[in-house]
């Protein structure tokens, strides 16, 4: 019996880990942002640092809680990274198709991906940056 080649690892370390760091930095600068609201900056930095500080691997992490969830396993017919026959024909259709189909939903021949993978909460670049990360395994 072959079992699901992939197993999801453990990636949580990724999130909120070092935006407490540029916060504080920030104290007591000349900057005027800095001053004008710590709080709310605590927040942006939460929002705004998660894309950025993780571009190299928040696809990956947001793959492994999300999308692995079907891909990994190819549940319900959701093609797995690696898969080049099941992924080349949707990889030409293009990244924005792909991206199109990831965040607003896509019936296929083979199943039903849901909208953002049903994470309603998921950013569009959480979700792009998870197809990428699912392409660039697969290409
Ligand atoms: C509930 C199961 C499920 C989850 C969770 C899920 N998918 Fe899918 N996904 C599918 C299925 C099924 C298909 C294949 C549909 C078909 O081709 O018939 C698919 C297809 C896709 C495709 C190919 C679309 C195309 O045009 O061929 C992309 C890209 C994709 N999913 C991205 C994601 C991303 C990114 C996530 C996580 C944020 C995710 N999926 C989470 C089930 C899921």
């Amino acid at each position: 019996m072959a079992s699901a080649p992939t197993a999801p690892g453990t990636t949580d370390a990724a999130a909120g880990s070092s935006s407490a760091t540029g916060t504080s930095a920030a104290t007591g600068a000349s900057d005027a942002s800095a001053v004008s609201a710590p709080s709310a900056s605590a927040s942006a930095a939460v929002a705004g640092g998660a894309t950025v500080a993780q571009a190299g691997g928040d696809g990956k992490s947001v793959y492994d809680k999300t999308c692995a969830l079907c891909h990994a396993a190819g549940v319900a017919g959701a093609p797995k990274p690696g898969d080049k026959g099941d992924w080349s024909p949707r990889i030409a259709q293009g990244n924005d198709t792909l991206y199109k189909h990831a965040i607003e939903g896509f019936t296929g021949k083979k199943g039903v991906m849901p909208p953002r993978g049903g994470a309603v909460n998921l950013s569009d670049d959480e979700v792009k940056s998870a197809v990428d990360y699912m392409v660039s395994q697969s290409s």
